[in-house]
């Protein structure tokens, strides 16, 4: 059985539910500020994100700060049973700072140093920056952190984007000089005597712009490498600044989906007590559904693996999402079980932007628990109360379990980035996430739980690990593979892998170690790149699967290598598509091509009862329905979820009872179009 996780905050042991909220837009109006406390009371609201964008309320004019109206709304919302998450303001500047430190507008690739306007748009660098978001933080911490009612750190707001202004220059000129030591060491790691771009003087050395230097792939590596960097270092800053003053409050930063690639969220993790992010899905998406459900649900995996244990979901809509290209309704139902889908892959909390919708500004048609109506009559209200009942019933039974997971999938920032700027083999497209979804599929769907994870991360805990597309093996990354394989692990791997290291060099050789050619027994000595319109074909296990994009021309080396099925067409047909190859105690498998969601399904169906991988329970998963569990030292709890429209049957193999209505279940369960159940294992 599984383990408890140490709660977030002794103040508040409990699943967390509640949401951005913007009082300084209301300031003048106490009457709707009063009337707040009672609707969010009435929603079963536990807590609010409070202070994300209130700097020029905090400190209208340089060091005149004014905190009494944050104190009132602090106490009123303790004094109501609502805890306050806090953030840093840094996320969007007052007026006044920008115009007294220019340097703090970012600069971007083109050289143009931003107006004000907007936010999450600072330099990471300049010092100005970062003293005077100290002391707000400072102050801030100071006030609010023995606060009773103060359970979290919000640090800033979604970090991201990049400054190419002169100070960061100079920092990333720093950051290479620490990094090689010696020019020769870094034009030779970037293989600069290509097209005699040979740097002679660290002064050259420039970010990669569409107006100079894109074709050094170790400078722009370098470069997404630098920003991340920075960007936790202006983080650490902050957190060390709260810290300092009351070093007991946990912090966190509100992170994007996988998509929002430009940072290594990998390389947050270790400074953040908790993970959170916010999730915004296109629900019901023509023929999509399914896709949308389990694609979010990636993202939640990673989350809770970035830390391997439970993350906040710190925001989602609680209806229409104003960004979207289409602002479309959730329909009834699709509300909560988008929030139990983050309960189920290890969420502790379900959170929401916004509290309380604004008047006017860019986001006035995003929805809100409280629409500019004003009343808890709105069917969004009351789906969201009946969110917020659901969560103190699953608090009681789940707050703090686990999710663990025998798989792993590598998902690897840099590898994503290193594809993103191959030039061949294939520009039209390398579908790295959308490989990795259709590697995921079929255990998302059957309850089989996948941890995601970097090239940094410990791969010994896990039976299975799949590393689709990994181009660039990392240093470190092919001898960690072999040991895994030695050790009796099994290993999947599919077409482009082990192509280039760090510096996206690409090995040289035929078959060696470091392109792991002995763990899979193969080299490959081509890859023929496919139309878009254009597929090759391989039978497996009696069935016929498309292939698509890239088919590599494979070469055994070891006679453990087994050819499990060959190409159908084209001058390579015969040749290996996949293999398996035996090495040490384990066992690795090659795709040689980019397959489909179909043949992945059939595929690890078979593994995974070979494996005998552990499941939420035995069962046929109807179309549309996805399971997973949580389980801590005593029980273990199934979610079923249903996405689709129509009303799904599961067949028990034994009783099971409802987790919210206590209801037994014996032979089957009915779950409705858009709803869950949770179950589990009756005593008796
Ligand atoms: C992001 C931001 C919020 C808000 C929402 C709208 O997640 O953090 O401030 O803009 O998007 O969806
Ligand atoms: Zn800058």
């Amino acid at each position: 059985m599984g383990k408890t996780h140490k709660p977030l905050t002794p103040k508040f042991p409990h699943m967390l539910h509640g949401g951005d909220y913007n009082p300084e837009q209301w300031l003048d109006a106490p009457e709707i500020l009063e009337k707040d406390i009672e609707l969010f009371r009435q929603a079963h609201i536990n807590c609010v994100s409070l202070g994300i964008f209130s700097w020029a309320n905090l400190e209208p004019q340089k060091d005149v700060y004014t905190f009494d109206w944050m104190d009132s709304i602090i106490d009123r919302l303790y004094k109501n049973g609502i805890y306050t998450i806090l953030a840093t303001p840094s996320a969007a500047r007052p007026q006044w700072l920008a115009q007294e430190y220019p340097e703090v507008l970012r600069v971007d690739s083109q050289g143009r140093r931003h107006f004000f306007g907007e936010r999450h748009n600072h330099c990471y660098t300049a010092p100005a920056y970062r003293e005077r978001v100290r002391q707000i933080d400072t102050m801030l911490a100071k006030r609010y952190a023995s606060h009773p009612g103060v359970i979290l750190w919000h640090i800033s707001n979604e970090f991201g984007g990049e400054c190419h202004c002169p100070l960061c220059q100079q920092a990333f000129r720093e950051w290479l000089k620490d990094k090689y030591g010696t020019l020769d060491k870094l034009n030779h790691s970037w293989w600069t005597s290509f097209w005699s771009h040979t740097y002679t003087d660290w002064s050259q050395i420039h970010s990669p712009s569409e107006m100079g230097e894109t074709s050094i792939h170790g400078l722009a590596l370098d470069w997404r490498r630098f920003v991340t960097h920075q960007t936790i270092d202006f983080m650490k800053a902050e957190i060390a600044a709260v810290k300092a003053v009351d070093p007991t409050i946990p912090v966190t930063t509100n992170m994007m989906e996988m998509h929002a690639d430009e940072l290594n969220y990998f390389a947050f993790a270790e400074h953040l007590d908790v993970i959170s992010w916010d999730n915004y899905p296109c629900w019901h998406m023509p023929n999509w559904q399914e896709g949308t459900a389990c694609q979010q649900s990636i993202t939640h995996d990673m989350m809770r693996s970035l830390k391997h244990q439970p993350f906040l979901l710190m925001e989602s809509t609680p209806g229409t999402t104003n960004w979207h290209g289409v602002s479309k309704l959730k329909k009834p139902g699709m509300h909560t079980l988008s929030v139990v889908n983050a309960i189920a892959h290890g969420a502790d909390s379900g959170q929401y932007f916004q509290l309380r919708q604004s008047r006017g500004g860019c986001e006035k048609f995003h929805s809100a628990v409280i629409s500019h109506a004003g009343t808890a009559n709105t069917r969004t209200f009351r789906e969201v109360a009946q969110t917020g009942r659901i969560l103190e019933a699953l608090s009681e039974k789940l707050y703090g379990s686990d999710t663990p997971a025998e798989t792993a999938i590598l998902m690897d920032t840099e590898n994503k980035w290193a594809l993103s700027q191959c030039r061949g083999p294939r520009n039209d497209g390398l579908d790295y996430y959308g490989n990795i979804r259709n590697n995921y599929h079929y255990f998302w769907k059957n309850g089989i739980h996948v941890d995601f994870v970097d090239s940094t991360y410990d791969l010994s805990g896990y039976r299975l690990v799949i590393a689709p597309m990994l181009y660039m093996f990392r240093r470190g990354m092919s001898e960690k593979l072999r040991q895994f394989v030695r050790d009796g692990g099994t290993l999947i791997t599919t077409c482009f892998t082990g192509v280039a290291d760090e510096n996206d060099l690409c090995f040289l050789g035929e078959a060696t170690e470091e392109k792991l050619s002995d763990v899979l027994g193969l080299w490959i000595e081509e890859v023929d790149a496919l139309y878009s319109h254009e597929t090759n074909r391989m039978v497996w296990d009696g069935k016929t699967y498309s292939l698509y994009e890239l088919c590599e021309i494979a070469r055994p080396t070891a006679c453990t290598c087994e050819i499990l099925s060959t190409y159908e067409e084209d001058f390579y047909r015969g040749m290996p598509a996949l293999t398996r190859n035996r090495f040490g105690q384990g066992e690795a498998y090659h795709l040689c091509a980019t397959a489909g969601q179909d043949f992945f399904d059939a595929f690890y169906e078979k593994l995974a009862s070979e494996m005998k991988l552990e499941r939420a329970m035995q069962t046929a998963v109807p179309a549309g329905v996805s399971l997973t569990w949580r389980e801590n030292e005593t029980q273990k709890w199934i979610f079923v979820q249903n996405f689709g429209d129509a009303p799904a049957n599961l067949t028990l193999n034994q009783s099971y009872t409802d987790l919210l209505t206590g209801e037994p279940y014996r032979k089957n369960l009915v779950v409705d179009g858009l709803s869950f159940a949770i179950i589990t294992p009756s005593s008796s």
